[in-house]
């Protein structure tokens, strides 16, 4: 089965064409990041322009690498929601258009769930049950998954998603957006031990609350003159704390609904001192710990492809009134 994906939730124009649920045969990104980074944050308006003029160049691509003919594409997958409204009308429509066009059945799905599936793109040896922890600039959640079509969610964030306070810590700190691999990079230097954060205790002890630590940093800031050693610092203390987090939730998920296998995804999975300390954490609790390709923890297509496929296989079923 081939399935074209569409990916447009946020700031990318993603298409790509997988096969049989797993092979990627193409995967086009292109992005809008530049055009943002002076607004200190995504500006809803810029992306979804964008999306509209790229959208068309981008399918075309796709449709050359993968060598493949439109006709040969079986089922049309695409982002429906979460995302900026803006942004995923520019993706669904044009879905909508091409199934409609190329008389093949449309699917709409969850970006969230598909930046889990992103693992099955790239590894063959997952054992499900598994825990799952996605993420990103929008969104910090764990999830129990038998298979795809089930999907329960265990616990979430109650305010600042992980990568939203690694963008705000970042334009707190003045250094500019995304926040996240610019923190990464200042940290390497830092002594991430040198400030304490702590996160709030939660009722649902698997949600997550970061809007707290985000704080922390805006206040300890505020008494002090920013340099560049205080900056290293802070950021590798931010970063230390937030990592901790995600880390002491996601193996105690795990615990609970005894799982030996943990799926990571999401643009804060592309982090490498995150991924070092999940590897190493979970192999002490018995663990397997798997991530994607640092290019499909980004948002991609591919994902959105590979899911889709999955899904349909179980019988999930959308069609041109989609909605978003
Ligand atoms: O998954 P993604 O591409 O988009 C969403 O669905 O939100 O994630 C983007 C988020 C941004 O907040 C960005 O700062 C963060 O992922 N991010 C990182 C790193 N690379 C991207 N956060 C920490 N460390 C990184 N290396
Ligand atoms: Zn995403």
């Amino acid at each position: 089965m081939i399935v074209l994906g569409i990916e447009s939730s946020c700031d990318e124009t993603g298409v790509a064409i997988v096969k049989n649920e797993k092979k990627i045969l193409a995967n086009v990104v292109a992005t809008s990041l530049k055009l943002h980074s002076r607004h200190g944050g995504v500006v809803p308006e810029i992306a979804s322009r964008m999306q509209l003029e790229s959208i068309v160049s981008v399918f075309v691509e796709a449709i050359k690498i993968a060598k493949i003919k439109p006709e040969q594409i079986d089922l049309v997958a695409v982002t429906s929601h979460p995302g900026l409204p803006g942004s995923l009308m520019v993706g669904v429509s044009f879905a909508k258009a091409l199934a409609l066009a190329l008389e093949k059945p449309i699917l709409g799905v969850n970006h969230i769930y598909s930046h889990v599936y992103a693992n099955v793109l790239c590894h063959s040896n997952i054992k499900f049950p598994a825990v799952a922890l996605v993420v990103s600039g929008g969104h910090t959640s764990l999830f129990y998954i038998n298979d795809f079509s089930k999907i329960q969610v265990l616990g979430q964030t109650r305010d600042d998603a992980c990568g939203e306070a690694f963008d705000k810590v970042a334009k707190i700190m003045g250094l500019g957006y995304p926040g996240g691999p610019l923190i990464e990079k200042i940290a390497k230097d830092g002594n991430k031990q040198k400030i304490k954060f702590a996160c709030s205790g939660m009722d649902n002890e698997l949600d997550f609350s970061f809007s707290g630590i985000k704080t922390a940093v805006l206040y300890y800031l505020k008494n002090k003159k920013t340099g560049i050693k205080l900056n290293r610092d802070l950021a590798a203390s931010f970063q230390e704390s937030a990592i901790n987090v995600l880390v002491k939730k996601s193996l105690l998920a795990c615990k609970r609904k005894k799982v030996s296998n943990l799926l990571i995804g999401g643009g804060v999975a592309a982090n490498s001192c995150l991924r070092e300390k999940f590897i190493t954490h979970a192999k002490l609790a018995g663990i397997k710990c798997f991530f994607p390709d640092i290019k499909l923890c980004m948002d991609n297509a591919a994902m959105i492809a590979g899911f889709g496929a999955n899904i349909y296989k179980h019988g999930a079923r959308s069609d041109l009134y989609l909605k978003m």
